[in-house]
């Protein structure tokens, strides 16, 4: 197993390009499953995730090719309606497939996703709107079995929470229904957005887009489309938090700012500055400057996301005050503490809250970490490039999960980082 060594303590500058958006590209490939013929995608990150997509739709009888960042899927030969738990295990949002397989093939067999308790909870909401839908969902040996005679039937759908991947199964199902499905209480992240204007490339009907009340008028028929994926807002929140962490200056393009609204007014309150232009960001931090203290609540977008919490968290233990992060998406995202505070980090946890007591620009030193979840693990690089010393982060398959060419990006700013064995 390879693990991350950071040599901490640098500023970060230089110019790095935000790559395509994890969570949008694999709705995006799931998508595909929908209409025969050959769909292009641009700009789709090569991570382990998307590659894990991938080799589940080769698994239905789907092929694709790869040249550079666009992605040629040809889904015309889909003939098998089963994800394994051998994939699904490994990532959560292969649970993408069921919408699509259930409007083409009438039938899907899906692994539940892992580490569930009590069997179908993390995917209940997905599960229900299919059943609203006219489909017959059963439970067995770990699997959902999901099935439909003739066509979905368009309904209303409510969500008890707006979950991004529940609002983006039931859309894709709902665009080859007999008649008009609403969702209600629907996400309403950019990555939903992308998959709109997808599904609309390809002929689908569907209004509401970017707003928590979705309406898609069931067609009968799909076609092949060409689209792109949007940049990935969590890659971009991530460098712009690593180099408030380190100071420094940089710009990162092919980014979308607009898509950032939270996390720049967070982090323009922490005293850095942000410049922001149509397609890219230019941070500027002094490392003379020491960081307010800005308490953060995670909501669904347009609020503060989850997924940069972490990070977050990690830049708040520079701080010379007392910040409070407070975590409302998952009741259990701290994972990343225990691992800060070896690196010296003082923080307090009392049930989804997070009391963090800063302790200045130099107060971190490197230390031996394990990377415990994708964000999780980015918390621990941010912290290890502002620490003093050496960090060693094990289990960086996480990382490799969602951050493109993390080493490559990381060096291109300065940072001292490499790979090396265990
Ligand atoms: C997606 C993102 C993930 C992000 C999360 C929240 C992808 C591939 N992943 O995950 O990176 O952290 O949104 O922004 O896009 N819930 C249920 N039952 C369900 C579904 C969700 O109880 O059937 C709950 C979850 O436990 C959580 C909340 O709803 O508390 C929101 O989760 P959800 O938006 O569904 O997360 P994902 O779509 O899995």
């Amino acid at each position: 197993m390879e693990k991350l060594v950071i040599e901490g303590g640098r500023e970060l500058r230089g110019e790095i390009r935000i790559s395509g958006a994890k969570n949008a590209a694999l709705p995006l490939i799931a998508a595909s499953l929908l209409a025969k013929g050959v769909h292009v995608l641009h700009n789709v990150p090569d991570l382990r995730d998307t590659r894990t997509i991938l080799r589940l739709l080769e698994s239905l009888g789907v092929s694709w090719e790869r040249q550079d960042d666009t992605l040629r899927i040809d889904a015309t030969d889909l003939n098998y309606s089963e994800a394994s738990y051998e994939l699904v295990k490994t990532m959560r949002a292969s649970v993408l497939v069921l919408g699509p397989l259930l409007a083409r093939l009438g039938q899907a067999r899906v692994s539940l996703p892992g580490g569930c308790a009590i069997g179908a909870r993390p995917i209940d909401f997905h599960i229900l709107g299919f059943e609203q839908l006219g489909v017959t969902c059963r439970l067995e040996n770990g699997y959902v079995d999901a099935e439909i005679d003739g066509r979905l039937q368009g309904n209303t759908v409510y969500f008890d929470l707006p979950s991004v991947t529940g609002t983006e199964n039931l859309l894709m199902a709902a665009t080859l229904a007999q008649g008009t499905t609403v969702i209600k209480n629907a996400a309403r992240e950019p990555e939903i957005g992308n998959l709109v204007d997808m599904l609309t490339a390809m002929g689908a009907e569907i209004e509401g887009r970017d707003t928590d009340r979705l309406t898609i008028h069931g067609v009968e028929q799909l076609q092949a489309a060409e689209s792109a994926v949007i940049p990935d807002r969590i890659e971009t929140g991530t460098y712009l938090i690593a180099v408030a962490a380190t100071g420094g200056e940089a710009t990162l393009t092919h980014c979308n700012p607009g898509h950032l609204p939270a996390l720049l007014e967070k982090l323009r309150a922490t005293g850095v500055e942000i410049s922001a232009h149509e397609q890219s960001l230019t941070i500027r931090a002094s490392c003379d400057q020491p960081l307010r203290a800005v308490d953060i609540k995670t909501m669904p977008y347009p609020g503060y996301p989850t997924d940069l919490q972490a990070q977050f968290m990690a830049l708040m233990t520079l701080s010379d005050q007392s910040a409070v992060v407070n975590e409302t998406i998952f009741e259990n995202r701290f994972m990343h503490v225990a691992e800060l505070k070896r690196m010296g980090a003082d923080i307090r946890v009392d049930g989804r809250t997070a009391f963090v007591t800063g302790l200045g620009r130099d107060g971190l030193t490197g230390a031996p970490v394990m990377a415990t979840d994708l964000r999780a693990s980015s918390s621990l690089v941010i912290a290890g490039l502002a620490a003093a010393g050496r960090t060693d982060i094990s289990r960086i398959y996480h990382l490799e999960r969602g951050y493109e060419n993390l080493v490559d990006k990381l060096t291109g700013l300065g940072a001292r980082v490499w790979k090396e064995q265990e």
